[in-house]
Formats: structure tokens, sequence, C-alpha cells
């Protein structure tokens, strides 16, 4: 058996309640809808960088990055340090007061972005983040009309769900008023492929036709995620977000970037999934990897569009609370200094490289995507008809547990395997995963 890289951390002896009795008060107790991986549930009570022990003591690589949010590191020492010096002193302050985190906080983050994104709000989740771009969008234009894609993935809330595009996640109640979904730049499922230089370009005229067919004619604005995450991690066309823009802009709209998974150096080229398009939208909104771990959510965008959010009081209790500012704080710190959006590039391009030699062997690998350390291998029963293999790709994620491996599934019918593992990976964890995978494909 493949062993994982050696590494040294002695997990501690666990004493807790053992997994079938959690699963038992999860059932009892928990919201139904929330869905567990793994057909024997999978309980974890330790991390440390970019792996995580089981109460048995067993140490698996966290490939997935709890779901894209570990952007440093599990309980990297120094974001643990920043987090427990500010509960020691001061838990919680709201913005009625000054206090100097959010304020330093605010400067550190408004450092690292483009053009005149200057002006940064703080919530608690991706969701809320996408629910205040909406309102700014709206706010600022003056219209209600908006556009996203299909394959999206926003978050749970009513207007996040409105937004996201996948039966799945949308409840049958009221939630999408106002809101036009344009075709999935999808060169792999789509009409124009990988080999199509003007796919970019075909892809954001349907943006261009909604807007002159399903709306007014002037829109709010625009969302997309820069790498579709949830959606199996699709990555668009050259250009596309520039022609996009461009037509959202000429209908008086905003254009707003989803960076909750894309961001914060994980596409190794760039440290804003945004700019691997070269395009500088109007909204910025962060979440997951901002906090490595804590429920921190931001959105940034420029002084023009902050001033039409003035009209009215605006308040968040906990956005912006002194821990978790704290703990942002650090995290960004943490990036460059460690310089983790370089090793995002030289372990994505590892893998990168690594998955295309799998897909060279196992058929069963439709497209290799992605980029940095947001990956993707969508699984199909037939390069031909690309039809999704669904239960394939959930038997990998079982195969690659019981070998020490956690990876994560997107798609639609959950038919591409996803690898988002904390930046902080080496050689050996990328090594480790493409053994495993390899073992995995090999044992359907
Ligand atoms: C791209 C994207 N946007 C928004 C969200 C919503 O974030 P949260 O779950 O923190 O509300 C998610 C969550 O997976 C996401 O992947």
């Amino acid at each position: 058996m493949t062993e994982l890289p050696p590494f040294d951390h002695e997990p501690r002896p666990y004493s807790g309640p053992l997994a079938d009795e959690v699963l038992r008060l999860r059932k009892e107790f928990l919201n139904p809808g929330i869905f567990l991986y793994y057909k024997k549930p999978l309980m974890l009570v330790e991390g440390k960088m970019q792996y995580v022990w089981d109460e048995s003591g067993r140490r698996y690589l966290d490939a997935l990055g709890g779901i894209v949010t570990i952007s440093v590191g599990h309980c990297h020492p120094e974001v643990v340090a920043a987090a427990r010096e500010q509960n020691d002193l001061l838990q919680h302050a709201t913005t009625i007061y000054l206090h100097p985190n959010i304020a330093e906080y605010a400067k550190a983050l408004a450092a690292r972005m483009p053009g005149e994104l200057k002006v940064c709000y703080f919530v608690n989740s991706g969701s809320e983040a996408i629910d205040l771009a909406l309102l700014m969008a709206r706010a600022y234009t003056g219209n209600y009309d908006m556009i996203a894609l299909r394959n999206a993935y926003h978050g749970g809330n009513a207007s996040a769900m409105g937004l996201t595009a996948h039966h799945t996640w949308k409840y049958n109640v009221p939630h999408s008023f106002g809101v036009h979904h344009a075709i999935t730049p999808d060169p792999y499922r789509g009409l124009w492929g990988h080999d199509d230089s003007n796919a970019g370009r075909n892809y954001a005229a349907d943006v261009k036709n909604l807007i002159d067919y399903a709306t007014p004619g002037r829109i709010a604005g625009y969302i997309a995620e820069s790498i579709q995450g949830v959606g199996g991690c699709v990555v668009f066309p050259q250009e596309y977000l520039k022609h996009a823009y461009e037509h959202v802009r000429a209908a008086g709209g905003v254009c707003i970037a989803d960076e909750v998974q894309a961001g914060f150096g994980r596409t190794g080229s760039h440290y804003w999934g945004f700019e691997t398009q070269g395009v500088i939208p109007d909204i910025v909104c962060m979440a997951k990897g901002i906090g490595n771990g804590c429920p921190l959510g931001a959105v940034v965008t420029t002084p023009k569009i902050a001033a039409a959010l003035a009209q009215r009081t605006h308040f968040n209790t906990f956005g912006g609370n002194p821990v978790v500012c704290a703990q942002g704080k650090a995290v960004l710190e943490v990036i460059d200094r460690e310089k983790l959006q370089a090793n995002s590039l030289a372990m994505g391009n590892r893998l990168l490289a690594g998955l295309e030699r799998l897909k060279e062997k196992h058929n069963i690998i439709g497209d290799v995507r992605g980029k940095g350390l947001l990956l993707g291998i969508e699984l199909v029963k037939d390069r031909a008809t690309k039809e999704p293999a669904r239960a394939e790709s959930a038997q990998v994620l079982e195969i690659c547990r019981d070998l020490g491996l956690l990876v994560g599934k997107g798609g639609l019918y959950g038919q591409t395997v996803r690898f988002s593992p904390p930046m902080c990976i080496s050689q050996a964890d990328a090594d480790f995963t493409l053994d495993i995978l390899d073992q995995a494909l090999g044992g359907l």
C-alpha cells in the first residue's frame, strides 16, 4: 500500500464520542437535508497543515481542503496564534465602535486588489457576500435584472440560491426574481470546444442575447465564479469574461466576480481568479479560503458603488469581528511569506501533468482541467457520448478514502472528481495524490 508522505505531528488521543454515536446524534438533532460523503461516514477530529486525522488516529491527505476552505493549512500556527491572542483580549466589538483589526485588515485586503477595488465590507459567509453584492448592484444601477450562469453555485440563502443554477440546490420557493441564466461557457460539454479560438466570444454572445431578449435592456449586473467550483471545476475559454463584461457594461450593469473558491492565490498564476481572464470586476465576493476555516466573508468594491450603499445605514453584527479579522490578516501574511501562490502554481502544474498522464491510461477520464490547486477530472462512461460516470466517481472517492486520500466531487451529477488541497502541499503529497488516484481508477 502506498504510504502517506512522512509528517512530524502526533495527534492527541481522542476520548470523545465515537463516530456511530455522533451519527446517531446528528440524525436525531440536525437538519436532515445535510449530506455526508462516504458510505461509512468519516469523522475528523484533528488537522495540521495538509493533513487531517480521524478518531482512531488515522491520517489522511486533505486534497479537498475542507471544500476549498483551508487555504494555508489546517491549524496553521500563525493563524491559530493570531486568533488566540485576540480571543484572549476582546472577542467581540461591532462597527459602532472603533477597533484596529477591522481597519488594518481592510487596508491589507484592499492592497491586494487591482484598480479601484478599495472599499471592503465584511460578512460571515459566501452566501452573505453574494447577497450583499446583489444589493450593491441593484442599489448602484437602479436596475433589477441579473445575469448569472448555468452550472453556477453561489450559496444557499434566498438570493444566492436564485443565482445558483443546479436543480439540486434550488428549493421550490420563490427565489430567482429578475435572474436569468446564460449558457455555461464549458469547453468540454458546451457548443464551442477547447480547439475553438472564438469560444470565449461565442459563449459571451449568449449574455448579450439574454440582455436583449429577457430583460428590459438595462441590467443591474452579471455574476460568475472565476472558475466554476461546485459545478465541477469548469474553466472558461480565454477572453470569455472580457467579452461578457463588455456586454454587461454596455447595458448599464456591474460585473461581479465570485472568488469564494478561486481567490487568494489558489489559481497559482494569479492572486485572483478573474485576473486569469484579464478583467477587473466592479464587485468581488470572497469567503472560504479568506479565513482558512473561520466564518469570514467579504465584498470589495469601488468607492463609487459603495457610495450607493450609503443611502441607508448598513450593519452586520459579526461582520468584521476582531477575532476573524485577526485570523484573516494572518492568512494574507502567511500566503505572502510562505509564497503559497507560487507553490499552488508549481504543485498545480505537477498535478495537472500527472492527471493528463492518467487520462492517457484510464478511458473513464473524459476531461482534465483547472488552474493551480483548483483542479478536476470529469469521469464519463464513454468518451464519445460523454455520459456522466456518476457511480464510478462516487466509487473513486470511496477507494481514495480507504487509501488515505480525501478528494471531492462536483458537477450536476457528481461526475467530476475535484482536487483543492491546502496551498502548502509538497511534491510528495502531489505524487501521493496521483498514485492513489491511479489505483482508485484502476480498481473500478
Ligand atoms: C463559488 C461559491 N460561492 C459562494 C458560496 C457560498 O458560500 P457559503 O457556503 O460560505 O455561504 C460557495 C460555497 O460553496 C461557493 O463555492
